[in-house]
């Protein structure tokens, strides 16, 4: 049985006051509920992941980050390596965002050396895939998400894609309140299980944590987190809310 693991992004939002009172609210709400199983991760911008971090070593969540650089280290003015996340608690990172991909044009191999440098620092990478609109209206999404899995993932060896997270996020279902069906996800997943079966071995893909994102909501989260397959959720702007967030999490059980 995979453990459910419902994780926040929240993208370029919040002040840094805002973003401590959200933590310290989702905290308190956390702290009276003793049974959650599901595992919680929290992706702030960077200039809040210590502060994020403060608080979670009090609690039960653990801190990711929403980027990391391609490189290890050196003269790249304005980026962020694995290896300083790393050495500051930081567990997880969102790699592949779609976000990412249509504005800071990450294309496959920088998404690659990416996913290297979180893996040889040590960080675990939650990797996006997800098509657009007219690549799902052409038929065309299992091609687009095949490829992007491949060329993001395939690379590594049975043990390194061990610790990598993948989620699904339907491009135009991000930010849009146009949620995929839930079968559509557990279509999804399932295909994406397929190919990590026939790359890996069946028990790999049965193991391999497939989270579904793009208009989760309190409301509709446990539906979608209900259907095989689907392993928790990757949270955009539902996260900006401690009380809506806590409940995408008890849902997620
Ligand atoms: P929304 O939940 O705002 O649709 O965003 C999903 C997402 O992009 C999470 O990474």
């Amino acid at each position: 049985m995979r453990k459910k693991i419902v994780a926040a992004n929240w993208k370029m939002n919040l002040s840094f006051q805002e973003a401590e009172e959200l933590i310290e609210e989702f905290i308190d709400l956390l702290s009276e509920e003793e049974e959650l199983q599901t595992d919680i991760i929290v992706c702030p911008p960077f200039p809040y992941l210590e502060m994020a971090g403060d608080y979670a070593a009090e609690s039960s969540f653990k801190v990711g980050a929403q980027n990391i650089s391609s490189f290890q280290a050196g003269a790249y003015t304005g980026e962020v390596s694995a290896g300083m996340l790393k050495s500051m608690g930081v567990s997880h990172c969102i790699i592949g965002h779609s976000e990412r991909r249509k504005y800071f044009h990450e294309e496959e191999k920088i998404l690659t050396a990416k996913v290297n440098q979180a893996l040889a620092n040590e960080l675990i990478p939650i990797f996006c895939v997800g098509e657009l609109l007219p690549e799902r209206e052409a038929g065309k999404h299992h091609q687009v998400v095949r490829k992007q899995v491949r060329h993001g993932l395939f690379h590594l060896d049975t043990n390194e894609f061990e610790k990598v997270i993948i989620a699904y996020e339907p491009v135009w279902a991000i930010g849009t309140g146009m949620t995929a069906l839930p079968e559509q996800a557990a279509e999804m997943h399932a295909y994406i299980r397929s190919l990590i079966a026939e790359r890996y071995h069946q028990d790999v893909a049965d193991r391999t944590k497939i989270l579904y994102g793009g208009s989760c909501n309190a409301q509709n989260a446990n539906q979608i987190f209900s259907q095989p397959g689907v392993d928790g959720g990757l949270i955009g702007g539902a996260s900006l809310n401690a009380t809506e967030f806590f409940t995408i999490c008890k849902n997620a059980q």
